[in-house]
């Protein structure tokens, strides 16, 4: 198949793959005034209504091809309740009475606030719709954009707001998109909160009548809560009845807002955060807003999640020129090992070990630049510390590359410490408040990325690093959210754009340096998983979902992470014990068979490893190497999924092509001699024949047969019984010919 570099929204929000058009998706029906989408298994339609309003009519599992779509023409409910609450509006203007959540407030400079948004003319081309719509009476233009993926029915849609007035016009808010749920009263919402170390914990609540917002104020993605959502109906399980998932492709403040409204619908609303939000139009400007993308499965969470998943490796990860993104290199990385007491002996002593077990990249982590010997210095001097490393970092380079590695450097380039030589000589370019002081997160305070000067200084800083020394990859982190966000420099009208122009700005500096480097790769982290989103990942290949490595904790977090985001970018490492986080003690095996699911990292002090330890680590090097392709781009299978009275984790992994499985079983302790349930695999070939055999090279238990068909082994199963705590086994099925 060819592929084209597409814009789903304006390319200078999220630049994304997306297949060259072939047969349509996309129609329009003159006569009933209806828009239809159709992908995958997912029909999306909506309509101009009687009165010009766009009215969403459908959004599930697809419909044949000439189903009659007609929706009712809905007027008020009451005279409390007037048609703008009533009508599932796609995009719902604050006016006209409206009480629900608007997908678009603004304010002009003689004061109106009532914005009615109207049907003006459309544009249907392949798999993609445009509609324009425009206020009453005053040229306030919006071009909705609707997308579908035709393999996966995910569909893409952005705003663009456009002032063509000769007065100035204030946005409050704007939103990506809004979708409607019809009326039901047992939807359940899923999504996930969290902090610092403890990221991707799930919520599982009923969407009854109120609201249930989830948002970002902190100017970046954050994790208090992700950018995510499922929802689903009462009776939808794991693997079966309708999911409906969504996420947003921005990495700054973001909103989602969930509310059944006053006929019982649901509707979803999504975009920039309207905290502290004011964007202020020109004559002639218009602002994007991110996009906002869903997919709907009837094949359960997992379903929908398997959908996300492919969507995201086919059209949203870089591919670098393959049909896919590359396959993730197993990485070491010196963080837990040395913190910041990083030299060039010590490095090397550690490449050397890292070599040994297979490790193909080598990333040496925080505390090479400036005066950077604690949180406390050096933020902004990027330049290489001649006290640890006075030769330079091409000695160190060299040698991993000649270990067969390449090489990977850790960067914070949003930040600065204010004990740093680019404060002292640039202290404007902090975000802050004139004569106010400034809050510090880990002593560190943000750059003011919204200023042109500051893009191009750090996109210039980065530029010379890799060019001046051969680096693979950079593991890009941010380590605090923002406070006091001001831009005393810019007209007091526009400096509350910065939550825009930040972000817009960030965007540019990566795709930029990608462009200069094509073959670097980045990893997002930001304390662990702040800034995970779409938005990221379009130019990220990969993403540090936590901090927290106890490999029992992590199950937990990696659970939460691929309810919408792919294995494919979710970077895993086997680190000490007891671990950090929770003084833990697990073997070398269960902190392998945790981190093997996602992309494989090794973050220990390998100084300490004995032979023991190393010839293990070989071991599962090398099994992973075996797996990795499953893993990364197979489907995800949650076999069972850890409770209060189940402490067992047995996710599944299938190949594409079938032919390959990987299977982890993991349990956190076992009790009173219990048997432990039969595991039924999923999603292999029913007729053929595979052999099974563990990770770890050892013998399976005799209730296992050594080959069955793939039948056997979904509908049979796989009887293994772990004994202890924190125990585990990987095994691998292998298509027979
Ligand atoms: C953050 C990251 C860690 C590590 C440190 C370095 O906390 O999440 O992985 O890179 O910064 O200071």
């Amino acid at each position: 198949m060819m592929w084209v570099l597409r814009a789903l929204c304006p390319m200078a929000v999220l630049p994304i793959l997306m297949p060259a058009p072939a047969a349509a998706q996309a129609s329009y029906d003159a006569a009933a005034r209806i828009f239809r989408l159709d992908g995958g298994d997912v029909t999306y339609a909506f309509k101009v209504n009687a009165t010009g309003i766009l009215q969403s009519v459908y959004w599930g599992r697809r419909l044949p091809d000439r189903a009659p779509l007609a929706a009712p023409e809905l007027s008020g409910l009451s005279g409390f309740d007037v048609a703008a609450n009533v009508v599932p509006q796609e995009y719902a203007g604050q006016g006209g009475g409206l009480y629900a959540e608007p997908a678009l407030k603004v304010t002009y400079a003689d004061g109106n606030r009532d914005l009615v948004l109207y049907y003006r003319s459309h544009e249907v081309r392949g798999d993609e719709v445009r509609v324009t719509l425009s206020d009453l009476d005053r040229p306030l233009f919006v071009t909705l954009t609707y997308r579908i993926d035709r393999s996966t029915g995910v569909i893409a849609r952005s705003a663009v707001i456009e002032n063509r007035g000769a007065t100035d016009v204030r946005v409050d808010q704007a939103a990506a998109a809004g979708y409607t749920l019809p009326v039901a009263y047992d939807y359940r919402l899923h999504y996930s909160t969290g902090r610092w170390a403890a990221e991707w914990t799930l919520q599982d609540r009923a969407l009854t009548a109120g609201s249930t917002v989830l948002e970002s104020r902190r100017g970046s993605t954050g994790s208090q809560n992700n950018p995510w959502f499922t929802i689903t109906r009462g009776d939808t399980t794991e693997e079966n009845g309708p999911a409906w998932i969504g996420a947003l492709a921005w990495s700054g403040s973001w909103r989602m807002t969930f509310d059944q409204d006053v006929t019982g619908r649901i509707r979803v609303t999504g975009g920039y955060n309207p905290f502290d939000f004011a964007y202020r139009l020109r004559p002639g400007a218009r602002l994007e807003t991110p996009t906002f993308f869903t997919g709907f499965s009837d094949r359960g969470r997992g379903g929908a999640s398997r959908l996300f998943h492919r969507f995201q490796r086919e059209h949203v990860l870089p591919h670098h020129g393959g049909d896919l993104p590359p396959l993730r290199k197993v990485l070491y990385n010196s963080w837990e090992a040395t913190e910041f007491k990083v030299d060039e002996a010590g490095q090397l002593a550690l490449a050397e070990r890292a070599a040994k077990l297979g490790v193909e990249r080598f990333v040496m982590d925080d505390g090479w630049f400036g005066q950077r010997n604690s949180d406390k210095a050096g933020l902004g001097d990027w330049t290489v510390n001649p006290a640890k490393f006075p030769r330079g970092l091409t000695p160190l380079i060299d040698r991993v590359k000649a270990l067969g590695m390449d090489f990977g450097l850790w960067v914070e380039p949003e930040m600065i410490n204010a004990d740093s030589d680019l404060y002292r000589a640039h202290p404007d370019w902090v975000m802050g408040f004139k004569e106010r002081p400034r809050t510090e997160g880990r002593n560190q305070l943000v750059l003011n990325l919204a200023r042109t000067d500051v893009r191009d200084h750090v996109l210039a800083v980065l530029d010379k690093l890799v060019s001046e020394n051969d680096i693979a990859f950079l593991k890009w982190d941010y380590n605090r959210n923002w406070s006091e966000p001001g831009w005393p420099d810019a007209d007091v009208a526009d400096q509350q754009t910065i939550y825009v122009a930040y972000v817009r700005n960030l965007y540019w500096i990566i795709d930029e340096l990608r462009k200069r480097h094509p073959g670097l790769e980045i990893e997002s982290c930001s304390g662990g998983g702040g800034r995970v989103d779409l938005g990221i990942m379009a130019r990220t290949d990969q993403v540090w979902p936590s901090d927290n490595t106890d490999p029992f904790d992590r199950m937990l977090i990696q659970d939460g992470f691929t309810q919408a985001y792919a294995p494919a970018a979710m970077m895993a490492w086997v680190t000490d014990s007891p671990n950090w986080v929770n003084r833990r003690q697990t073997t070398l095996s269960f902190r392998f068979l945790s981190a093997m699911q996602g992309g494989l990292g090794i973050g220990t002090n390998l100084n300490k490893w004995g032979d023991t330890e190393m010839a293990t680590a070989r071991y599962y090097v090398a099994s992973y190497k075996r797996v990795r392709e499953t893993v990364q781009r197979g489907d995800l299978y949650r076999l069972n999924r850890a409770n209060a009275a189940d402490q067992r984790w047995t996710n599944l992994y299938v190949a594409a092509d079938r032919s390959q499985a990987a299977l982890f079983t993991l349990v956190g302790s076992t009790n009173k001699l219990d048997v432990m349930p039969t595991i039924n695999l999923r999603g292999l070939d029913p007729d053929a024949q595979y052999r099974i055999e563990a990770m770890d090279g050892t013998a399976l238990p005799a209730t296992v047969p050594a080959r069955a068909s793939g039948a056997y082994w979904m509908n049979h199963g796989v009887d293994v019984t772990l004994r202890g705590d924190f125990q585990g086994m990987g095994m691998i099925l292998t298509r027979v010919r």
